[in-house]
């Protein structure tokens, strides 16, 4: 059976094959297929890239709809358990495990990156007390841009590995420093002896004690919160990465790009809005009204669907599983009965059942970051923090790839034809052209 794909073009009666790759069409040959001598060419159009695939990637693999994420190869599952974040990291990075001499290298290098040059400090301060912390994670990001020149020259692949490691470092500081901003509390330095989770959770709530001790229960749930959430194939906020980073713009700006794709509603932001509903409906008996509501087209549920799991998302399972062990420390937030009862009804519910909606990663994380003492605002900075990992990833095989150029996605041009000038005083207003079109 040949892999190609024939194709009859019934306005000319001409027969065109093309190959089909890995399940594949190169749009690109599409372009062969003319209506006239001259013509432009046959496009595919796809708003939001329902089925078009933008790049070959070796990073994440997804089957939405067995529900299986793996990074690298390797089960999400697995790697939660038995790794730490920055052997994720590594893995994402490298493309394979360290091994502990590795890590530990890997490691060293992390933590003595997490500084913030001091001005970069004073510019955090500029925000208004009462500032989005997405907002000053996004712009500080980019900020970095101007402290590191050096990251311009993104085709040298041991400046790309400093800045990588620059980023992975310092993303934590920034959104532990957005948070302290946001109190008015002191910020407090990184602690080089502690392990990455422990250090952020030392730079968020060390208050006048000589050392922070987080508890391990907790630190161990956030490094499991960061490897779930750190990627995700080509989700909206890494094309943003991507797309940005084909202009051979600097990965900060690229990072803080992506960031302020994650921070909508529809993506990242969906745990801030998750925990909104939650409040809005205020108690399990509530929960079906609300439910009916969403189905007469009043809002959404949020932290249900995906674009591509068409199945119970994997990494909900674990945080799931992560729920009742921070639970043991902090004792259970009272918003999970609420949550617990919308999964219960919607799963049985045919309007979820029947478009295969079910409870994403954002369902449950915003409860337990909440039983953590993170505010909302805080939850969507939490999942920047391990995306940078992939976003960075992708950045780097995207650089490599010798496919890749500049990302230019072609239009369908609907607007007016060439028309004749008018002078200004000869326009008529927008009312008067709504009122009658033609004119
Ligand atoms: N509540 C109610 N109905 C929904 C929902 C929802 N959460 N999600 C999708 N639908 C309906 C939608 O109205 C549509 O119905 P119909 O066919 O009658 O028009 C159908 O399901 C298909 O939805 P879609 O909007 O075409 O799906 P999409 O792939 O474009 O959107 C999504 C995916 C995640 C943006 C969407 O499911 C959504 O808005 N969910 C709520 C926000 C959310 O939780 N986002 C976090 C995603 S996971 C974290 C991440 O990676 O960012």
């Amino acid at each position: 059976m040949p892999d190609t794909l024939t194709i009859i073009d019934n306005r000319t009666d001409l027969r065109y094959e093309l190959p089909i790759h890995q399940g594949t069409i190169r749009t690109m040959d599409l372009r062969k297929i003319q209506a006239f001598p001259g013509d432009f060419g046959l496009m595919g159009y796809d708003p939001a890239f329902m089925n078009t695939a933008s790049c070959q990637s070796a990073v994440t693999f997804i089957d939405g709809d067995k529900g299986i994420l793996r990074y690298r190869g390797y089960g999400i599952e697995q790697l939660a358990e038995k790794c730490s974040f920055l052997e994720v990291a590594y893995l994402l990075l490298f493309g394979e495990l360290p091994t502990a001499s590795e890590l530990q290298a890997w490691v060293s290098t992390i933590t003595h990156h997490t500084m913030l040059h001091e001005t970069t400090k004073k510019f955090l301060e500029g925000f208004r007390y009462d500032a989005h912390p997405m907002g000053m994670f996004i712009s500080t990001v980019a900020a970095l841009s101007t402290v590191y020149p050096d990251a311009r020259d993104v085709h040298d692949p041991a400046v790309r590995q400093l800045q990588i490691c620059r980023l992975i470092g310092k993303v934590p500081t920034i959104a532990a420093y957005t948070y302290r901003h946001s109190l008015g509390y002191p910020y407090v330095y990184p602690d080089n002896e502690l392990t990455y989770p422990a250090n952020f959770l030392n730079m968020l709530w060390k208050m006048v004690e000589p050392k922070y001790q987080a508890n391990p229960t907790l630190a161990r749930a956030l490094d499991i919160l960061l490897i779930l959430h750190a990627d995700h194939e080509q989700n909206c906020s890494t094309n943003v990465m991507r797309s940005v980073g084909s202009s051979q713009a600097d990965p900060f700006v690229s990072v803080a790009a992506a960031a302020a794709a994650l921070s909508g509603p529809l993506h990242g932001g969906a745990n801030e809005e998750v925990l909104r509903m939650l409040d809005e409906i205020g108690s399990k008996e509530r929960v079906w009204a609300y439910i009916q509501q969403v189905k007469a087209g009043h809002g959404k549920l949020m932290g249900f669907g995906h674009r591509v799991y068409k199945n119970y998302d994997p990494r909900a399972r674990v945080i799931k599983w992560t729920a009742d062990q921070v639970f043991q420390v902090t004792g259970r937030n009272p918003k999970l009965e609420i949550a617990i009862e919308l999964e219960r009804i919607a799963l049985d519910d045919e309007y979820f059942v029947k478009r295969k909606l079910y409870p994403n990663v954002d369902f449950y994380s915003g409860i337990i970051y909440q039983a953590m003492g993170f505010q909302p605002e805080m939850f969507t900075v939490l999942f920047a923090i391990p995306r940078t990992v992939g976003w960075l990833a992708q950045w780097q095989e995207m650089i490599q790839d010798p496919e890749q150029k500049i990302a230019r996605p072609r239009q369908v041009f609907v607007g007016k034809e060439s028309r004749q000038f008018v002078p200004i005083e000869q326009r008529g207003s927008q009312a008067a052209r709504a009122a009658s079109p033609n004119v």
